[in-house]
């Protein structure tokens, strides 16, 4: 293992993921082996006769085997892009998903940026969703808020990784029951998978994603109900509110909403073409 270099290291680990079935093996050997290497994942190609030594060869076969073994490359490299911002993520927080990088555009489009605003990011995890809007706009301030203490830290560092934690405050809270001030914006990637479906998860999302991020109750819709009746009284008036949701939960969302007395009450597909966010106004 001390003779590879980094083509033959290449080689071998992606003939090694494809053979365990690993999806996106080529770039996944790329990304592991860059972190190894502590390199741009694109300047492998510019020296592929530089040597590893045997410690990085050493850890790249594990992360390797790590990787064939369930654990997701986010998780063995540490981080994650979110539009296009860097986020440290682990075992404490959901990997931040591509369907809710598109929440956060809707979400933009709905907001002036000319006027103060402030927002609840409920149930922050990484800090993925109220980072890039704070990246995008600075003319919000906003409240990251999650039930799980470990959650906020990463939260917190990846503010603070990202320059904007001057202009985010942090709660630790069973949804909204610690908060007492009012948003013009409440947006939320709350739980939704039904509890009976969480074991037919890739064995990624099941063993690795925190299960409080996952499961949303029998039916998957405990947290939404609970966060949607919540919202009602901490939006101001003409404030919006945006969920993330799962494909076949348009229907009974856009009735709990509705009986609660939100306007405009609205269901956008995702680039999939499926129904994963709802927009609402709540008119006081
Ligand atoms: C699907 S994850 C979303 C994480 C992040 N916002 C994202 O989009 O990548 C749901 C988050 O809700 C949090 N959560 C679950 N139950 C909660 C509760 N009762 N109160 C507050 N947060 C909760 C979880 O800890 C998890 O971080």
């Amino acid at each position: 293992l001390s003779t590879w270099n980094i083509r033959a290291a290449l080689k071998w680990a992606h003939e090694t993921l494809l053979s365990e079935g690993i999806s996106e093996a080529r770039i996944t050997a790329e990304m592991l082996l860059a972190h190894v290497l502590d390199m741009d994942r694109f300047k492998l190609y510019l020296k592929p006769d530089d040597m590893l030594n045997d410690s990085q060869s050493n850890q790249f076969r594990h992360q390797v085997d790590q990787r064939c073994k369930g654990t997701p490359v986010q998780h063995l490299i540490g981080h994650v892009s979110f539009m296009g911002h860097e986020l440290r993520v682990d075992h404490t927080v959901l990997i931040p998903r591509f369907e809710t990088e598109e929440l956060v555009e809707q979400t933009l489009t709905r907001l002036p940026d000319d006027v103060a605003l402030n927002f609840l990011d409920a149930g922050t995890g990484s800090g993925a969703i109220a980072i890039a809007l704070l990246k995008a706009r600075p003319n919000l301030q906003g409240v990251a808020l999650d039930q799980s203490e470990t959650a906020l830290e990463t939260a917190q560092k990846n503010a603070s990784l990202n320059g904007i934690i001057d202009r985010l405050t942090f709660k630790c809270s069973d949804w909204l029951k610690e908060i007492d001030t009012s948003f013009d914006l409440i947006i939320s990637n709350p739980p939704y998978i039904r509890s009976a479906d969480i074991d037919t998860l890739a064995p990624e999302v099941r063993d690795h994603d925190p299960r409080q991020a996952l499961d949303g109750g029998p039916d998957g819709l405990d947290a939404i109900r609970i966060l949607s009746q919540q919202a009602t009284s901490h939006l101001r008036s003409g404030g919006w509110f945006l969920l993330e949701i799962g494909h076949d939960q348009s229907t009974e969302v856009v009735a709990i909403l509705e009986k609660l007395g939100f306007k405009a009450v609205t269901v956008y597909p995702d680039l999939a073409k499926l129904d994963r966010m709802v927009e609402a106004r709540w008119e006081g």
